[in-house]
């Protein structure tokens, strides 16, 4: 089976004084979710698409699902507390209620990069369909500095440097099987979902990602996707 899981359990603390999480926030006519649930809907390869969101959002979530996306293969489901609860969250769903089988996959994205592709979307199901975890990428633009307190420790040679976007994809039982193998301490400062993989010794295939398929962080993003929106709808 072929799932997809919509990341929008957060709270979007960096998008500063908003009425709502950023995820439910108004990009043209309609909330950036739905935006990004658009894209998912439009392939037919998905046997069901999670969005996961925080509890105190789920009526709200459904609601806006039943407004404007009409595909029985959506699910609301609660999320969690970090980032990777939520991922797992969302797993624990697909497991209690389609069961469980070795070459299941998931396409895991982030609820607030509305900009994704038909050509991401798959490109991740492909590579993961041949590799245990995928992430999605872009060549790092500037030159990336590693530093403390100050000073710079290392500048690495820039083409090796990539951008980390999602979605980012996996065979669910690595997944799962690495999440398990982590100490609690991992489990609450790991901010990435492919390093759950890496960390448990486990290759992660990179694909192409875009400079388009940005994350709606700050309000200055915000006023980016609004006039990107503009232009490509
Ligand atoms: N996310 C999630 N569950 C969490 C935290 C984050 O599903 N507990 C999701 C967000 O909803 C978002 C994506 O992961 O779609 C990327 O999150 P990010 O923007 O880094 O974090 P937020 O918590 O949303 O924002 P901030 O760090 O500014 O508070």
């Amino acid at each position: 089976m072929i799932y997809a899981q919509i990341l929008a359990g957060g709270k979007g603390t960096r998008m500063g004084n908003v009425p709502m999480p950023k995820q439910f926030l108004t990009l043209a006519d309609k909330p950036i979710l739905i935006h990004t649930i658009e894209k998912f809907v439009l392939e037919s390869r998905f046997d069901a698409i999670l969005v996961v969101c925080p509890a105190d959002w789920l009526s709200h979530t459904q609601d806006l699902i039943k407004k404007y996306i009409s595909d029985e293969r959506v699910h609301v489901v609660t999320g969690g507390s970090e980032r990777n609860e939520t991922l797992m969250k969302g797993i624990e769903y697909i497991q209690e209620n389609y069961g469980s089988h070795d070459d299941d996959i998931v396409v895991t994205h982030d609820a607030v990069r509305p900009f994704i592709t038909q050509r991401i979307i798959n490109d991740n199901i492909e590579a993961a369909l041949k590799h245990a975890a995928v992430d999605t990428v872009v060549p790092a633009i500037d030159t990336i500095v590693q530093g403390t307190e100050g000073k710079i420790d290392d500048i690495p040679v820039r083409s090796t440097m990539y951008q980390g976007q999602t979605p980012q994809s996996f065979n669910i039982k690595t997944l799962v099987n690495s999440y398990n193998a982590l100490t609690d301490a991992q489990k609450a400062t790991l901010s990435d979902s492919c390093k759950i993989c890496l960390l448990a010794g486990e290759e992660v295939t990179m694909v192409r990602g875009e400079n388009y398929n940005f994350k709606i962080t700050t309000p200055y993003d915000l006023r980016v996707a609004s006039a990107l929106v503009e232009t490509r709808d």
